[in-house]
């Protein structure tokens, strides 16, 4: 359905936990989340009725957002709960890929269809100082692991970051050479532990285009820009929220995992949908994607939103 600027929405992020294996440095404090009541996160059955009420609304794509997705419990019968709607066209899930050698095979039979695996750098120092509690090889062998398990179109997830990651632009490019991947560069947003960071640290995507002059512009994509080196298998994919705010084409929304549906990632405004079956689930829906805001003003101040990523799924 059509929110009140005129924008269909089509489009729900499903973040199914709070937790993570990893603590990110712009994402979450060092000592995590504390960790909440089975009670106060939606259940298996709670994340597919919610699912079912978003398609009877006009969502045609789910992606599984956490925290970490793959450390929910029961995020198999997640899947399989969701895929199972016949609306749906397409469940998609974005992990940290380091639980893909035990889970993708598992989540391909359940019905995923695409995967985005967060990937900030290539080497193994810098990925255990910004991820805090990860090691590079085992996310490089959940990417392996997802590709073995038959997943295609792979998009790989680099948050740019100036004075950390910024001397890799050219070598994630690189990769774009052999493998059929998307490497996106996403603008690093001020929210959370990272609303406070220097402005250094806040790089335009213009900066992968000014390193990498070779790029050479294709059709974009969801909100992503796309380009790719001639004669790639892949292409590299800028998602620019600042310098290129793409609110006007947003087609999402959101629900977290304590069952708030927000209508932008930046605003502060949350419809609660626990307790709601049927009918009213429905009509809290159309609600949230009727109140969801023209744009996010993080041109002018960081994010509205009190919460940290974690706790929105991106
Ligand atoms: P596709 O289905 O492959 O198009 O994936 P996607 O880009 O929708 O999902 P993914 O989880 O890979 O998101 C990529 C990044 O874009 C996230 O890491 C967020 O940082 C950012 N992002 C996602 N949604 C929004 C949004 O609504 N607004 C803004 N500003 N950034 C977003
Ligand atoms: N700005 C941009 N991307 C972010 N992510 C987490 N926090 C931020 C932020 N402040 C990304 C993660 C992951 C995805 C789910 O969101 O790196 O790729
Ligand atoms: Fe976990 Fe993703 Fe946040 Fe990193 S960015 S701490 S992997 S939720």
């Amino acid at each position: 359905m059509q929110d009140s600027h005129g924008r269909t929405v089509d489009y729900l992020r499903l973040s199914v936990t709070d937790l993570c294996n990893y603590r990110c440095r712009y994402c979450m404090a060092p000592d995590g989340v504390e960790k909440r009541s089975h009670q106060e996160i939606l259940s298996v059955e709670e994340c597919v009725e919610i699912g079912a009420a978003a398609a009877a609304c006009g969502v045609k794509k789910i992606r599984l957002t956490g925290g970490e997705p793959l450390v929910r419990r029961g995020i198999l019968d997640i899947c399989r709960g969701l895929r199972a709607i016949p609306e749906l066209e397409e469940l998609c899930l974005t992990t940290n890929g380091s639980l893909l050698p035990a889970l993708a095979l598992p989540l391909r039979e359940a019905g995923v269809d695409r995967l985005n695996i967060s990937l900030d750098t290539l080497l193994p120092d810098r990925f255990s100082s910004i991820t805090r509690l990860g090691r590079l090889e085992e996310a490089l062998a959940g990417i392996r692991a997802a590709e073995a398990a038959g997943f295609q179109n792979l998009k790989l997830d680099t948050v740019l970051i100036g004075g950390f990651n910024d001397d890799e632009i050219q070598d994630f490019v690189n990769l774009t050479v052999d493998h059929p991947w998307e490497i996106r560069f996403i603008e690093l947003m001020p929210m959370g532990p990272c609303a406070d960071w220097e402005r250094d640290c806040f790089l335009p995507g213009q900066t992968v285009l000014q390193k990498v002059p070779a790029l050479e512009k294709i059709t974009s994509q969801g909100v992503a820009r796309r380009y790719r080196l001639p004669g790639s298998a892949g292409t590299v994919g800028l998602i620019s929220p600042l310098s290129r705010n793409f609110c006007g084409e947003c087609r999402r929304i959101r629900v977290t995992a304590d069952g708030k549906l927000k209508g932008c990632l930046h605003s502060r405004g949350e419809i609660s949908l626990r307790g709601l079956h049927g009918a009213a689930l429905e009509t809290a829906v159309r609600k949230g994607i009727l109140q969801k805001p023209r744009q996010h003003h993080l041109e002018d101040r960081p994010s509205d939103t009190p919460r940290n990523m974690n706790q929105i799924g991106g």
